[in-house]
């Protein structure tokens, strides 16, 4: 076992410790190796479909670190002065562009203190933000207009993460910028680990309904007329809405319309809507999974509207 000389105990150590401290299910692994990464002095790029648990994970290392953290938040609208630092006008006004008139940005903060540059979403950042990065980033060094060469202190290191190539509103890194990084993949996560992340985020206990929005969402990743499926958000959004909404067929239809439509994408070639496809996921789910049992149907009920009768007789299945 290696020991985390900094910190000291082992890795494995530290990853109970992050664990614990962050609420995180599973992803020792994961963390073992980010960790490591950072131990190495290497900067890390956490990349994974959206909901995955990149930002959980990066933050939950930068703040085990115990460094000072500074955090960027990528947009296209981002720039490159907000990144390094600008010049207050006021303070230029009485006494130049001296020192005493720059306002550090989050790069020149994280260098100057040795500390940890946190970057959500590395490849919303346009390219000319993603150059700034690169002498930082092998020669610890960025060039600041009208003060000169900046130097990182020991300890400064960039976690970043950013979701795969495929996703919408992300462009790809230049190959500079890549080869900076070590790559960390994510990945779902096991039924059982996932079921684990609503229950502790949702803070419910109830098992049916835990099992049920997390073999929802889990639908909605292999379903054929889907292109992106849905993330643990989802089912976590779920669970809260029918802990209020109570727990039959219904309430489960009313939360997944509320719950899946935004956060999947039908392929261009599917014949159905969005609501069509998750009344199947649910036909398949519900089914194997007992729910609220409804009252008994009368007679006279013949004279309810079909869509009524319908749903009814969907909640006695079990
Ligand atoms: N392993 C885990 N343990 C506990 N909670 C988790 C875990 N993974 C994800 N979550 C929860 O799932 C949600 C999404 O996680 P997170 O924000 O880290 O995802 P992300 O990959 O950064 O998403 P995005 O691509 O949208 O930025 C959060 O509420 C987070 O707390
Ligand atoms: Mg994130």
């Amino acid at each position: 076992m290696r020991e985390t000389a900094a910190l000291g105990g082992t890795v494995e150590q530290a990853v109970d410790a992050i664990k614990a401290k962050n609420g995180i299910v599973g992803r020792e692994k994961e963390l073992r190796l980010a960790l490591l990464c950072s131990m190495a002095g290497r900067h890390t790029l956490i990349e994974g479909p959206v909901g995955v648990g990149k930002t959980v994970l990066a933050t939950a290392i930068a703040d085990y670190l115990n460094r000072p953290i500074f955090r960027v938040d990528g947009d296209e609208r981002y720039t490159e002065q907000k990144l390094t630092g600008w010049f207050d006008p006021p303070i230029v006004m009485k006494k130049g562009y001296t020192m005493d008139a720059f306002i550090s940005g989050p790069l020149a903060s994280a260098m100057d203190t040795g500390g940890i540059l946190f970057i959500n979403e590395l490849n919303r950042l346009n390219e000319g933000v993603q150059n700034v990065l690169l002498p930082a980033m092998d020669e610890g060094k960025i060039e600041v207009p009208r003060i000169g060469t900046m130097m990182a202190k020991e300890g400064f290191l960039i976690i970043a993460t950013q979701n795969p190539r495929e996703f919408v509103a992300t462009s790809s890194l230049s190959e500079a910028l890549s080869d900076r990084f070590e790559l960390l993949p994510l990945t779902y996560q096991s039924e059982e680990e996932e079921r684990l992340i609503v229950e502790t985020r949702a803070r419910i206990k109830e098992q049916r309904v835990i099992r049920a929005v997390t073999s929802i969402v889990r639908e909605t990743r292999v379903h054929p007329s889907i292109r992106r499926g849905a993330s643990i958000r989802a089912a976590t959004g779920m669970a809260l809405l029918l802990s209020r909404m109570g727990t039959s067929f219904a309430a489960f239809r009313e939360a997944a319309y509320m719950s899946i439509p935004t956060r999947v994408e039908l392929r261009e070639d599917a014949k159905k809507s969005v609501y069509d496809v998750i009344d199947e996921i649910l036909e398949k789910v519900l089914t194997d999974i007992p729910i609220e049992q409804p009252a008994p149907v009368r007679a006279e009920s013949n004279a309810e509207p079909p869509e009524k009768k319908a749903e009814e007789k969907k909640t006695i299945r079990k």
